[in-house]
């Protein structure tokens, strides 16, 4: 198939595109770099530099190409960030995608990909945290997803445009190869700080709060593995060929707090990493986990990475090889 990917330049899309072509699928990347990298992006796609917001953009976009199907990782991801620049979350985020679905549906595309997130569920009655659970999202950020899930639903209604959203837990790790990984700035994921210690490019790690209701008071949030992920993507864009949308939420369905994370990235540098306590910082949930169940029975998803040191292990393997990202 020809998929478009927005966002392909990015940390999940650079690794959803490596496992498209090597499925013999033809790739267009559109990506303006705002926080992704020229060289993430993988030599047999097609680059287009472009931004969502210039419908000129992607006017000459679609004019060039014709897509059987698009991911759309493009957008904003912070959820700090989110709360005190609202606007950018919102302009962006969400007009970026109606100026995408206004020529996916114009142009008669039939299959859509979503970067969806567990910031949906804020405050859940139950974790493991399924599809069932009520969505409430607990930022701005979250809102925009929200928001892109239910844009989606009429998009379906209206024009028949299929679509997958897929939420992720915590994404994390790197290929297994140690050639394209996570390089965000500012990074403000637990691993790859954590390993920022290891490399000195940090003294210490924060950890915010040890007085949750949790066995050792530190957050517990399920990590799952960027191939993981990369395979969901397939096998959603596959399985919507049936003409059924779907949503699904992806995590390892393992937790593991703060503390663990820290302790299996001493394991796996040898660093000693010192770690500080700091205050709790708002609107930090003590446990989200994932229940997955959904997509394995139904895709046949079957993750290969729920032991978290093999994925510190990938992610090390791409951050001591590229200690300055990809600026290396
Ligand atoms: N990283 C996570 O743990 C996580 C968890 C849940 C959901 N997500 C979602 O997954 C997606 C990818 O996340 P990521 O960590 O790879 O982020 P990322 O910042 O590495 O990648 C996003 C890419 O989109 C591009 N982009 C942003 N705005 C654009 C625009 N207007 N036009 C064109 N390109 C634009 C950026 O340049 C970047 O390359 C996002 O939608 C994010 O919300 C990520």
């Amino acid at each position: 198939m020809a998929i478009l990917v927005t966002g392909g330049a990015g940390y999940i899309g650079s690794h959803v595109v490596q496992l498209l072509i090597e499925g013999g699928h033809e790739v267009v990347v559109f990506d303006n770099l705002y926080a992704g990298h020229r060289a993430a992006i993988h030599k047999a796609a097609t680059f287009v530099q472009g931004d969502l917001m210039q419908p000129d953009d992607i006017d000459a976009l679609f004019a060039a190409h014709q897509f059987d199907g698009i991911m759309h990782f493009a957008s904003h991801i912070q959820v700090g960030e989110s709360m005190t620049r609202p606007f950018k979350y919102l302009r962006d985020n969400v007009a970026g995608l109606l100026n995408l679905l206004q020529a996916a549906t114009a142009h008669d595309v039939k299959r859509f990909i979503l970067s969806s997130t567990a910031a949906l569920f804020d405050d859940p009655a139950r974790v493991p945290i399924s599809e069932d659970e009520q969505l409430n999202p607990g930022s701005v950020y979250g809102e925009t997803k929200y928001m892109a899930e239910r844009l989606l639903r009429w998009m379906d209604e209206i024009y028949g445009l299929k679509y997958c959203a897929l939420r992720y837990f915590n994404a994390c790790g790197a290929h297994p190869d140690g050639h394209i990984g996570e390089d965000h700035d500012p990074e403000t994921h637990l691993i790859p700080l954590t390993l920022k210690v290891a490399l000195g490019q940090r003294d210490q790690i924060s950890v915010f709060g040890d007085d949750y209701d949790t066995p050792d008071g530190t957050c517990i949030r399920d990590y799952v593995h960027v191939m993981d992920l990369a395979q969901a993507h397939i096998l959603a864009l596959e399985a919507i060929r049936d003409g059924q949308s779907r949503r699904y939420n992806l995590g390892s369905g393992r937790g593991f707090s703060v503390l663990e994370v820290i302790e299996t990235c001493r394991a796996v540098t040898g660093h000693a990493i010192p770690a500080v306590m700091a205050e709790r910082r708002a609107g930090d949930l003590p446990r989200l986990v994932a229940d997955s169940t959904r997509i394995k029975s139904e895709l046949g998803w079957s993750p290969q990475y729920d032991d978290l040191e093999a994925i510190v292990r990938t992610a090390w393997q791409w951050h001591s090889q590229h200690p300055d990202g990809y600026a290396d």
